[in-house]
């Protein structure tokens, strides 16, 4: 190969790994990771960008170069020359590559381990899917369960994940990592936050109609704070138990058992639109030609009894029939109170 030729090459191979390149760390294809976990992730994903971009730029030097100087002039028409092979070419593009894949593979593999690690101190958090909420509980904190997960900053913590219906999936993009939420067993996630801020938790499994509205957040705050609101809450949960607090039992289980996730009403504070308003049950009951408490009640337990007009069957999950006797009670109570 004469010196110019190679030097148009290499030329022709840089321009495409520069617009390569430009493409993939110019656009914000992800958010900027939060997450120590997070980061292994992104190296590992620059690793292979790499090595893609500079077997790209390859490609379109030697295409470039083929088509420009092997191309048929006018009034050719002979055949090409018979080739029968090249066993120094062979070698090398079944080695490099062989290389390269190896490389990947190791990279990957160490970065799964890493992430997977989990270190004697850590926060536990079990996480709680279903139709179409989430919700997680801390042991540490007897049990405390909410609809948004908190996290300490820069402490490693453990998702113990459950879901009570189908499945979903657990992703939070600045985070990085997906994990899928099985019913029958339970998964694990290892999470060390390192950035603060409040950032979308999204169901990434298509697990029914609300699935495009299962979302909360992950809020990383300063580990004071933290604990300081960790134990609020613990207390606020144990005045609303005593029955400190009107609806306060109501409201816990409102939120634990997911309804804010697909219902409005006002005094939970929740928006969502998957079901009926549940600001509306006076109407609704007396269109249905039931007793307000034991139209809640029936709904709740058995959600196909009585349709509202412009929703349909079979949405709302019939898991809550198996309510303890005392939540129902509550959130039967939380769902009628000032409406008689
Ligand atoms: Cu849960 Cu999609």
């Amino acid at each position: 190969m004469r010196r110019g030729v190679l030097v148009r090459l290499v030329a022709v191979g840089l321009a495409a790994a520069a617009v390569a390149f430009a493409v993939a760390f110019f656009v914000p294809w992800l958010p900027t990771s939060a997450s120590k976990e997070g980061d292994r992730i992104d190296f590992v994903f620059w690793f292979v960008t790499v090595i893609c971009i500079a077997i790209f730029a390859l490609v379109v030097a030697v295409i470039l170069y083929a088509v420009v100087r092997f191309r048929a002039r006018p009034d050719d028409d002979s055949d090409g020359a018979p080739i029968h092979g090249h066993t120094g070419l062979e070698i090398a593009w079944t080695a490099v590559p062989a290389a390269l894949v190896t490389a990947i593979s190791v990279v990957s593999a160490v970065a799964l381990a890493e992430n997977d690690h989990l270190p004697k101190r850590h926060l536990r958090v079990n996480v709680t899917a279903q139709q179409f909420a989430w919700s997680f509980s801390y042991p540490k904190y007897k049990g405390l369960t909410v609809s948004q997960l908190r996290l300490p900053l820069n402490e490693a913590v453990e998702l113990k994940m459950q879901s009570k219906d189908v499945i979903h999936s657990f992703w939070v993009p600045q985070f990085r990592q997906k994990q899928d939420v099985v019913p029958g067993i339970t998964t694990r996630l290892v999470i060390t936050p390192k950035r603060l801020g409040t950032f979308p938790v999204v169901c990434t499994e298509l697990c029914g109609e609300g699935h495009a509205l299962m979302r909360s957040e992950a809020i990383v705050m300063r580990p004071k704070a933290f604990a300081a609101w960790a134990k609020g809450q613990q207390q606020a949960a144990a005045k609303a138990s005593q029955g400190v607090t009107g609806g306060g039992p109501g409201l816990a289980a409102f939120n634990t058992n997911g309804c804010s996730g697909c219902h409005t009403f006002k005094p939970a504070g929740s928006k969502a639109t998957t079901g009926p308003d549940l600001d509306n049950l006076k109407v609704d009951a007396a269109r249905a030609g039931k007793p307000l408490a034991a139209f809640v009640r029936e709904s709740i337990a058995d959600p196909n009894a009585y349709i509202e007009k412009g929703y349909q069957p079979g949405i709302m999950p019939t898991t809550f029939k198996s309510l303890p006797a005392q939540q129902l009670d509550a959130l039967v109570q939380f769902l009628t109170a000032g409406k008689k």
